[in-house]
């Protein structure tokens, strides 16, 4: 497969931001059910189910209810999901080139390209959180190419980048929905240091 790994250009804009957005939206589902497993979720359905059964008597009250608040949990993680994206697209994804692509910064932001199409991206820049540290952001690849190394790729060339500049500690956040985004992060080098809820 012929794919080349180049820096970000201005023409790219459209094409990185749908990247993220997609890459980001594909884990909703998942955190949905993480939701509907959680203890007081649970509880607070049956609590809904027990006081809809009281006051009505009716089997059917109490499936639409409950029904009712599952569609509403459905709609409260889509709502914190799209506000996630829209954060993420106002921050660095705003002005890529002036976040990422300053002459002479120690940031950069690179594309995978692949028969003329932006197929993956990745960044890297000063961590806000931990001074000193270069933050790894924005690492996807389009769902059709994934499994073909590309993200290691991306990764491997942001890591080079860094250390041709002399930086010592590079870290990283991710979620524990992203159990693929792990493994690549494991097979090239990182560890857990902190996990919250
Ligand atoms: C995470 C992601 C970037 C991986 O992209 P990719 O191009 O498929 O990854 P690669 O082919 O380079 O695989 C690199 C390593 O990741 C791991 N990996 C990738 N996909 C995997 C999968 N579906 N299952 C298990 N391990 C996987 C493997 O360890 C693999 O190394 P190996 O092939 O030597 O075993 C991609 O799944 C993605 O874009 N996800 C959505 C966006 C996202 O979650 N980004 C992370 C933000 S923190």
């Amino acid at each position: 497969m012929w794919y080349q790994i180049r820096e970000y250009r201005d023409a790219d804009y459209s094409a990185v931001r749908t990247i993220y957005t997609t890459g980001f939206r594909e884990h909703v589902g998942t955190v949905y059910l993480l939701a509907l497993k959680r203890p007081w979720i649970q509880g607070m359905l049956c609590g809904v189910c027990l006081l809809l059964h009281i006051l009505s008597g009716s089997i059917l009250t109490c499936i639409l209810g409950v029904g009712g608040v599952i569609l509403a949990i459905w709609m409260a993680v889509q709502y914190i999901f799209e506000q996630g994206i829209q954060l993420g697209l106002r921050e660095d994804l705003l002005d890529i080139r002036n976040s990422y692509m300053q002459p002479g910064s120690r940031s950069c932001f690179w594309v995978v390209e692949l028969k003329g199409s932006i197929v993956g991206t990745v960044g890297i820049l000063p961590c806000v959180e931990e001074p000193g540290a270069w933050e790894l952001k924005r690492i996807s690849v389009k769902q059709e190419f994934r499994g073909r190394g590309l993200a290691k790729a991306l990764c491997k060339t942001a890591l080079e980048f860094v250390a041709r500049h002399n930086v010592k500690r590079v870290v990283l956040f991710t979620s524990m929905v992203q159990t693929d985004a792990h493994n690549l992060y494991n097979s090239i080098g990182f560890e857990k240091e902190e996990e919250f809820v």
